[in-house]
């Protein structure tokens, strides 16, 4: 892989043996929270905006009844948003962990995650990835709070139809790259914003134009301790010049899950590592006396599924009812992407192919269904850009699709970008910081949710996005009266 380029899933994944997975059940409706009606005009925002720093019994008590639980805070004084003794202005500290499965934070001690944890707000169980769950269409989801399909960054690469030009991870030109990452919105508002890697975050937009103390271009040689060390360092900024978010971005635990699927040892041990730097981050801003200033939120991007050779489909296979030519595909596994040319007719292929795949003589072609984009299940809100390709086979949860058997990977890995309904997909949310209550669990949501949190956490108007404005409300404590 291309030293620029975030992780991603390889096309040739390693051995472990497949684990049985005990969550397999596609969610009970109950489970998906983010049916809240989504609406946003800049008109109901500003609303909302006087409406989240006032503090009403009402929104209290409200916020209470939903999510009360036998962990829920049961000191009233504790349902108050704690103000800010050493810095002048709320900071966010965004940290995302690259295909932190949820449940992971289980699988060791992991002491500084579960600090945060008992002394902050989770979601539980989990915080849902868009479709496709891969990483750059999530992580510029999360700072945007848009779909994909809104955001244009519709998977990891991709063709534009009308141009012919390729979009990679290494593809920094602002056209690519639309809506406004909490970033552009945050200087924009004439406040100081910092990345230590994320994608997008290189990309010039608005005022944000990518300065070199506050940015850094992506390098994933560079080690965990600097990244964190370079963060704590604008912590000792004069107060007005500490920026109002910051970013920081890991490689890990998705690097050894694609190697090795979710559930080998060198997830425990990423684990490990990736908490110890947690550990490294609150230690430096309790040296400086920030930590309960700060507002820490730390998530990941999707979750990981271990997928094997033998739960592979072969599109050689489909050859008896139609060519399908290595050309017209844009992205093969686990989200299949076509682009048949346009002397083809698009639905004429989705047709064949799913003649194909329901005939009982393609391998495993009961685990793989085809559509035109429009047809998708709308929860996936995957249709609405003209760059997304007009044929998407959707790949059962572990399945994965291969040209032909000559496509020799190692046995089993693991992947992720599959069905986000999937509980594999899901990874970690915790909020800890002035604005969270301390030891609450609020239902899972999806990773649309977080723009609006983050700039109701900070006091600015946001851009429209497909979060709900209601949820910041629903999940922070108020303002003090
Ligand atoms: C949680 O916060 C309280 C202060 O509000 C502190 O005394 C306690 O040590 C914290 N717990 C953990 C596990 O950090
Ligand atoms: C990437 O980071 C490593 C470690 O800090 C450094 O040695 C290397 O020179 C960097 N590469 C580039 C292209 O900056
Ligand atoms: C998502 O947000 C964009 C920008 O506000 C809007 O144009 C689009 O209709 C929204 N889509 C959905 C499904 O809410
Ligand atoms: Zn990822």
């Amino acid at each position: 892989m291309a030293s620029t380029s975030f992780s991603v899933q390889t096309s040739s994944p390693p051995t472990t043996e497949e684990a049985s997975n005990p969550s397999m059940a596609l969610l009970s409706s109950s489970d998906q929270s983010p049916s809240l009606p989504r609406r946003s005009s800049p008109f109901l925002f500003s609303t909302l905006l006087i409406t989240t720093c006032i503090s009403t019994a009402a929104a209290m008590a409200f916020a209470f009844l939903l999510f009360s639980s036998p962990t829920s805070i049961s000191n009233p004084s504790k349902l108050q948003v704690r103000p800010l003794t050493k810095l002048s202005h709320p900071v966010v500290l965004l940290i995302s962990l690259d295909g932190f499965r949820y449940g992971y934070q289980f699988k060791a001690q992991t002491l500084n995650i579960h600090r945060l944890i008992s002394n902050g707000t989770e979601a539980e169980p989990g915080l849902i990835p868009v479709f496709p769950s891969l990483t750059f269409p999530n992580h510029y989801s999360i700072v945007t709070g848009l779909y994909p399909a809104y955001h244009g960054i519709i998977n990891n690469h991709f063709t534009d139809p009308t141009s012919g030009e390729v979009f990679s991870m290494s593809s920094h030109e602002p056209t690519w790259w639309l809506g406004e990452p909490l970033w552009e919105t945050v200087v924009n508002h004439g406040l100081n914003a910092a990345t230590f890697f994320w994608p997008g975050s290189e990309v010039k937009k608005g005022s944000w134009f990518c300065p070199s103390e506050f940015c850094h271009h992506y390098n994933g040689s560079v080690p965990f301790e600097q990244r964190v060390d370079t963060i704590l360092n604008y912590f000792d900024l004069p107060n007005n010049q500490i920026p109002s978010l910051v970013t920081l971005y890991f490689e890990d635990p998705d690097h050894q899950g694609h190697q090795f699927g979710p559930d080998d040892p060198a997830i425990t041990e990423a684990i490990l590592h990736v908490d110890a730097m947690i550990g490294r981050l609150i230690a430096g801003l309790e040296k400086r006396g920030v930590f309960e200033d700060v507002t820490l939120i730390l998530l990941g991007d999707h979750g990981m599924v271990s997928n094997c050779d033998k739960k592979a489909i072969f599109l050689d296979d489909l050859a008896p009812w139609i060519d399908v030519h290595s050309d017209w595909i844009q992205s093969l596994s686990p989200l299949l992407a076509i682009a048949p040319p346009s002397e083809f007719s698009a639905a004429q292929v989705v047709k064949k192919i799913n003649e194909a795949l329901s005939s009982g003589r393609v391998n495993n072609g009961e685990h793989m269904k085809m559509y035109l984009k429009e047809d998708l299940p709308e929860r996936l809100h995957y249709s609405e850009s003209y760059r997304i390709p007009a044929i998407i086979g959707i790949v059962d949860e572990g399945y994965k699709v291969e040209m032909n058997r000559k496509q020799s990977g190692k046995d089993c890995g693991g992947a992720h970008g599959y069905d986000n309904a999937y509980f594999s997909m899901r990874t970690i949310f915790v909020g800890h910081g002035p604005r969270f209550a301390k030891g609450r669990k609020v239902p899972a949501f999806e990773n649309v949710e977080i723009y609006n949190l983050i700039t109701s956490i900070l006091n600015l108007e946001g851009a429209p996005n497909n979060g709900s404005l209601t949820f910041p409300d629903s999940v922070l404590l108020p303002c003090s009266a």
